[in-house]
């Protein structure tokens, strides 16, 4: 079969027929669903954008996880506990969504621990203090809401109706990260200093977060035709940036780039340019933390196997014993007729 939108392969006569079917869902934006047909090159792409946004929700857990013991209140702490566990939760929305598509949620685990699957650059970067928490949700919580909101009208009824319960989740983390770091900047000079520390090393990686530049994300366009993906990369970095400025200025912090100033003319912010060549390394395994991100899942997945396998065990025992139960129940109704 072939993968290209609009084609037909040569063994299946219903194919064009189905194509245009999917076509005119497409573009009178309604919903593609599960038992709905689709091009192979649609379900592919479904597969590994959910697949590596539900890497980066575990994955993402554990900068900040690595923070619950030693949060310095008994309500920071819940706080914490309660946002990183719904990190957890996005993940096995996700993971149900990619199941939805056909995909095997082990294997899609073993693609991540085996690194033949990607997750977000941003969780590579380290979490050396506590202003590091706030600051991951005001901006990295604040990047996902930018990303997911118009991926709550995406083309695939799983992935978008997913998309609404994160994004409401996602909008309290980033208030809990932005109240967080108010609190600090109404503290002393060193917590004050702690956070635009913060500020300055996540800033850049956080723009990162959309992707390269659209010139360079060739995959984008055809996304976006499928409304799989409804804004560029580029259109939803300046949407981050216009949308963080303000709350900047509100915080009392200095956002890291000298180019950044209100453009009059396109009604937005010009900024300066990420270092693209630092996206590349990190995607490609070289970030400050990759090594030992993907270590701690593998450890998490080896340390968990013990409950895998009870879990089949039961499960095996409830089928038997069921299957005995219906036995034992058809030789009754045998003796009684
Ligand atoms: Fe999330
Ligand atoms: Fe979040």
């Amino acid at each position: 079969m072939t993968t290209s939108h609009g084609a037909a392969s040569d063994d299946d006569s219903a194919e064009p027929r189905l194509q245009e079917q999917f076509d005119a869902t497409i573009a009178r934006d309604q919903r593609i669903e599960p038992r709905d047909w689709m091009p192979e090159g649609y379900r592919r792409t479904l597969i590994r954008q959910i697949a590596q946004h539900a890497h980066s929700e575990i994955i993402g857990m554990q900068p900040e996880g690595e923070w619950i013991t030693r949060a310095p209140s008994l309500r920071r702490k819940a706080i914490l506990f309660a946002k990183v566990q719904d990190e957890a939760g996005h993940g096995l929305y996700l993971y149900s969504a990619a199941e939805t598509l056909g995909a095997d949620r082990a294997d899609l685990t073993e693609r991540l621990i085996e690194g033949r699957q990607k997750y977000s650059s941003i969780f590579n970067y380290p979490t050396p203090t506590f202003a590091d928490v706030g600051v991951i949700g005001w901006f990295v919580d604040g990047a996902a809401i930018c990303n997911q909101v118009p991926l709550c009208r995406s083309s695939y009824g799983p992935y978008a109706r997913s998309m609404v319960r994160i994004c409401k989740e996602e909008s309290f983390h980033q208030r809990q990260g932005y109240e967080l770091l108010l609190t600090m900047m109404r503290g002393t000079d060193a917590q004050r200093e702690m956070v635009q520390d913060a500020v300055n090393r996540w800033w850049w990686p956080s723009l990162m977060m959309f992707g390269p530049p659209d010139k360079d994300s060739p995959n984008s366009a055809t996304s976006m035709a499928w409304k799989i993906k409804r804004h560029s990369n580029d259109e939803l970095r300046q949407r981050f940036v216009d949308m963080t400025v303000p709350q900047a200025a509100k915080l009392g912090v200095t956002l890291p780039d000298p180019e950044l100033r209100w453009n009059e003319e396109r009604g937005r912010h010009d900024f300066g340019t990420p270092d693209w060549s630092e996206l590349k390394r990190v995607i490609s395994g070289e970030g400050p933390c990759n090594e030992e991100r993907v270590a701690r899942r593998r450890a998490a997945h080896e340390d968990g196997a013990w409950v895998r396998e009870a879990a089949t065990a039961h499960a095996a025992k409830q089928a038997a014993r069921s299957g005995h139960t219906r036995v034992s129940q058809k030789l009754q109704e045998g003796t009684a007729a």
